[in-house]
């Protein structure tokens, strides 16, 4: 597929089937993603590739986790965010909300969701040491961008989970990732199910006028 083609199509997976990823396809994939370009080539990524049981075995875990302490997915603003990115939260929820799964409201579903990873065979848990300063999560960032639009071109459905760092220490503990280490991100992947509504829905973005100004 054209990559511009690529770039314009791939929206987030929250359904996913059953069918394990092949290693080899996960390698390819994360030869891919580890293609990104990071700040002095420090690549401060680790990635901890998560599947079958030891997938599922997680998912229980956070889904417990997320229901003893209430937490919930959100922009993760230090104060109100002005009205304009109130907004496109609103608009996300009014093209998820019609394809949502008969039972639960949005928030249930992306709550529960995240922590299953909509049900993905595989989780990729991205970390980074914490003696880098937050300057480097850019550098995840762009990681991430690039796992994303890598899965798409190799007919896998992917979804950045960022609820997932409210639980950095039980993750750490479960996947025996070191403690000095952060919980950055998480990506849910694996192929997704074409038949769910859910899939079905598209995010827009706001024109180039709203978020670019040109200096002559
Ligand atoms: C950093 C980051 C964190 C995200 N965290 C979550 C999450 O926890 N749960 C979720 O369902 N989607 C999550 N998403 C997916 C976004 O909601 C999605 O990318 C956005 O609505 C745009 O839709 P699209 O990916 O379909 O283009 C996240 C995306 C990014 C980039």
């Amino acid at each position: 597929m054209d990559f511009m083609e690529l770039i314009r199509e791939r929206r987030s997976t929250r359904a996913f089937l059953e069918k394990p990823v092949a290693q080899e396809v996960l390698e390819s994939l994360l030869h891919l993603a580890t293609e990104a370009p990071s700040a002095i080539n420090l690549q401060p990524w680790e990635l901890t590739v998560v599947s079958g049981e030891e997938k599922k075995r997680l998912s229980r875990l956070l889904v417990k986790r997320m229901k003893e302490r209430n937490i919930s997915c959100g922009p993760g603003a230090k104060k109100r965010l002005p009205e304009v990115f109130l907004e496109r939260q609103r608009e996300l929820l009014k093209t998820i909300e019609p394809r949502l799964p008969e039972h639960g409201t949005f928030q249930d579903f992306i709550n529960e969701g995240s922590c299953n990873f909509y049900g993905a065979p595989t989780a990729i848990i991205i970390s980074m040491d914490q003696a880098f300063s937050s300057a480097r999560l850019t550098d995840i960032g762009v990681l991430v961008g690039y796992l994303v639009l890598a899965a798409h071109g190799l007919g896998l459905g992917s979804c950045p989970i960022g609820l997932i760092t409210a639980f950095d220490t039980d993750i750490k503990e479960e996947l025996s990732i070191p403690a000095d280490k952060q919980v950055v991100i998480g990506v849910a992947v694996g192929y997704g199910d074409t038949a769910a509504p859910i899939n079905g829905a598209r995010s827009e973005r706001a024109s180039l006028q709203n978020v670019v100004k040109w200096r002559h």
